[in-house]
């Protein structure tokens, strides 16, 4: 039992063959854009039109806040574990050091199941608005190889969503990286599409679209929050750049509140433009943005907004996948995954075989299941992490092999509590059968612990 608890020290992570010290290059502004890159994607381009249909109604803008506040006490959270942890691998390495072997094995576990699964829902939505900007040119996709599995609608498998994660795997393994230029020609992209629409939008805004603001009143206003949650992961992404940052102490937190800062304010003003242009009632449709747009006879810009999602999108895929193989990288390269799973191609220097096994799991959740279960899931995944993190700044305060300095959170010991409350409680807002998914998720994962990774680990050596 006493090696389910064993730590790592921080130097281990730097003292562990393969690594290496990166350069401090990264300014607040270039976090600010690597958040943004990593955050904007299906969530703002979907889950507005969705959820204000069937939990918040034009409400929805108080979802996102709630949700937004949520993550910008985790993301304090977060940025005092990457000052004084600063290390990649996220709240996994922060549960190494501090609570011990199985408990972060179990958080790289949900990471997993975060990162795989943000990856098939994002990929579900791009596919949704390739099909609508591919319609703009008459092509059509069989409708039977356009959805999920679902033979009443007579759609069998998406095929374009399994096509986008396979191509973006493929280019992972060539050693494709998201260059800080590259990313900021995708975030400019992206934002511009979003300010194009409100630009557009707001002169087709009939304020009578929003009464009743809040039909489903505050219980649809909560689940809606725990909902479109999803729409600001990605911002702990940034606190794994923790060791190519300079002047992390103060850098990491303009990084990250920054970057949810902005994505908080693009949202809201989509949401209101969305259900003003529109009746909330109408906005169940898989690529709202540019429906409600080409509802109001804006047939080019509705194509325009399309293109620009379609790209945007593919970021979060890019992003996240990459992610999910390093995950599953340093999962292998310390000992608790097969160490198959960490070799490195020769030439393209790339985790290949990690790559290619994380994309075709990932594409046949894509190919086959509904984005709305999807996303639940990813949701729990995630917020299990942060209520690991939150609460992992107490631990982290008492540690005395930590060195003090850095970041710290401010309203200690209140904040980290209401972070981890707030975490558990818009948990409790998703749905039954997505706790019992995880519950199921977690038990797998244990036994594949106590059957593999305890007595692999590289800490026994
Ligand atoms: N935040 C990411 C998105 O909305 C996952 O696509």
């Amino acid at each position: 039992m006493n090696e389910w608890l064993r730590k790592k020290k921080v130097h281990d992570f730097f003292q562990q063959k393969g690594s290496v010290q990166l350069e401090r290059t990264l300014s607040g502004f270039d976090l600010i854009l690597l958040g943004v890159g990593a955050i904007v994607g299906t969530g703002i381009f979907i889950l507005p039109g969705t959820v204000a249909a069937v939990h918040a109604g034009p409400a929805i803008v108080f979802s996102f806040i709630i949700a937004a506040i949520v993550c910008a006490f985790a993301g304090l959270c977060y940025s005092e574990f990457a000052s004084a942890v600063p290390v990649t691998g996220s709240a996994y390495s922060y549960s190494y050091v501090i609570f011990g072997e199985v408990f972060a094995w179990l958080v790289g576990w949900v990471l997993i199941l975060e990162y795989g699964l943000a990856v098939a829902s994002v990929a579900t939505g791009w596919s949704s608005y390739l099909m609508s900007l591919l319609e703009g040119f008459q092509l059509h996709i069989p409708t039977a190889l356009s959805g999920p599995f679902n033979p009443a609608e007579g759609t069998y498998i998406n095929l374009p969503a399994i096509a986008i994660i396979m191509a973006v795997a493929f280019l992972l393994t060539l050693g494709v990286r998201e260059s800080t230029r590259i990313n900021t020609i995708m975030v400019f992209i992206k934002v511009g599409v979003i300010v194009l629409f409100l630009v557009v939008g707001i002169f087709y805004v009939k304020p009578d679209n929003w009464q009743p603001f809040m039909p489903y009143g505050v219980s649809g206003v909560l689940s809606g929050a725990a909902l479109v949650f999803f729409a600001f992961l990605g911002f702990d992404s940034v606190s794994n750049a923790a060791e190519e940052v300079k002047n992390p102490k103060r850098n990491l937190p303009i990084g990250i509140i920054g970057s949810l800062f902005i994505c908080t304010l693009l949202y809201v003003s989509v949401s209101l433009v969305l259900t003003g242009i529109a009746p909330y009632t109408q906005l169940n449709v898989s690529d709202p943005v540019s429906f409600v747009i080409a509802l109001v006879g804006q047939d080019w810009i509705s194509g325009l907004i399309a293109l620009g999602a379609v790209v945007g999108m593919m970021t979060v895929i890019l992003v996240m996948s990459y992610g999910g193989s390093r995950l599953l990288y340093a999962l292998s390269r310390d000992g608790l995954l097969p160490k198959s799973m960490s070799s490195i191609h020769p030439k393209y220097k790339t985790p290949i075989k990690n790559t290619l096994i994380f994309a075709v799991a990932v594409s046949l959740c894509a190919g086959f299941v509904p984005l709305a279960k999807l996303a639940e899931l990813v949701n729990m995944g995630t917020l299990i992490a942060f209520s690991i993190v939150s609460i992992g700044v107490i631990f982290l305060r008492n540690n005395k092999s930590i060195q003090p300095g850095g970041f710290k959170v401010p309203f200690y010991p209140v904040l980290p509590i209401v972070s981890f409350l707030l975490c558990v409680f818009l948990m409790s807002q998703l749905a039954y059968y997505t706790w019992i998914a995880c519950v199921i998720w977690l038990l797998f994962g244990l036994a594949i612990y106590i059957i593999y990774g305890r007595k692999h680990s590289i800490m026994n050596d």
